[in-house]
């Protein structure tokens, strides 16, 4: 982690603000590639993950757009609000789960929203390398679209695809059209509202296969405080110590309210980076990060959303 100052602090839309970050030491940021994201912690030490939306060459500062949203923790909310020129923030480094396929015939780009961010840095990317891409963007206005005026501007204007406006079912209808009969060799990327990204999935599916379709995953990780279904369970450390995790409470929030500090990032299972060995019991997988495989091993669990099947777990940090 790093400190940063915010250089630029300008109202895109009514609700998203777009920020231009600079290290507050003046050396040069590390580079980046389209799709990556990084960890920002804001002015109430709440952490979230947002996505790079500068051009990826550009090291001078990073670019971020924070959508205000009442979300469960208030970190967006409080950035967006509180953030100006001048503010110091603390970044970690830039780290990507959403990456541009390399072998890609040619590249479908589909947004809604505030999911544009990861996609403007790949268009800027793919324009770049004079790859052949398409960006679709459905959102309810122009007024609500942000980045219009410069995806207008942009060099790559004549590959953007716009939908403002919309309703819901012409939107999807036109996106279901826009997917459908796509080149073996094609590979699309969504991010945008969980709902939204599963229906470009299942558009996309009848002409890709799986590994061909790419979906953003922040805030689609089922958030520990929303599951009111849960049943406690206990966790036990491979040091014998014993600790009972409620419903509404994570692993982790438990292990740390104990004193068990555990590395933790995006607490999204998002990232991996709470992944603990579990030697005994049965893991409740609700992550992103781990594989099909490595969930159906069951000798991993993210600490920060994932649960318990068996009444007790028995972990072992890495
Ligand atoms: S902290 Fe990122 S997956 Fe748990």
């Amino acid at each position: 982690m790093f400190t940063v100052t915010v250089t630029e602090a300008v109202d895109e839309t009514d609700s998203v603000k777009v920020l231009r970050l600079a290290r507050t030491d003046g050396r040069p940021l590390d580079p980046y590639p389209a799709g990556a994201h990084v960890d920002v912690t804001g002015p109430t030490g709440i952490t979230r993950p947002y996505s790079l939306c500068g051009s990826p060459g550009d090291t001078g500062a990073y670019t971020i757009a924070v959508k205000r949203e009442a979300d469960s923790r208030g970190g967006s909310q409080a950035l967006h609000d509180k953030a100006a020129p001048g503010t110091r923030l603390t970044v970690g480094a830039p780290r990507n789960l959403f990456a541009l396929a390399p072998d890609a015939a040619e590249h479908h780009l589909v947004a809604a929203g505030i999911g544009i961010t990861p996609l403007l840095a790949m268009a800027y990317e793919l324009h770049a390398g004079g790859a052949g891409f398409r960006l679709h963007y459905v959102a309810r206005s122009r007024a609500e679209a942000a980045f219009a005026g410069l995806l207008d501007a942009s060099p790559f204007t004549d590959r953007v695809v716009r939908h403002f406006g919309l309703g819901r079912q012409t939107a999807g209808k036109v996106l279901a059209e826009a997917l459908t009969g796509l080149p073996a060799g094609a590979h699309v990327y969504t991010c945008g509202p969980h709902d939204f990204m599963a229906h470009v999935r299942e558009a996309a599916a009848r002409s890709l296969p799986g590994e061909h379709i790419h979906a953003e995953l922040f805030g689609a990780a089922a958030d520990p405080r929303e599951q009111g279904a849960d049943r406690p369970f206990e966790v036990e450390l491979d040091t014998g110590e014993v600790y009972i995790v409620p419903p509404g409470r994570s692993i982790t929030e438990v292990l740390e309210e104990n004193g068990q500090a555990l590395d933790t990032s995006c607490r999204e299972g998002i990232c991996g980076t709470c992944v603990l060995r579990v030697l005994e019991g049965e893991p409740d997988h609700r992550d992103h990060c781990l594989t099909a495989k490595e969930k159906a091993a069951g000798d991993q669990i993210a600490a920060c959303v994932s649960r318990a099947k068996s009444a007790r777990l028995v972990v072992e940090p890495w």
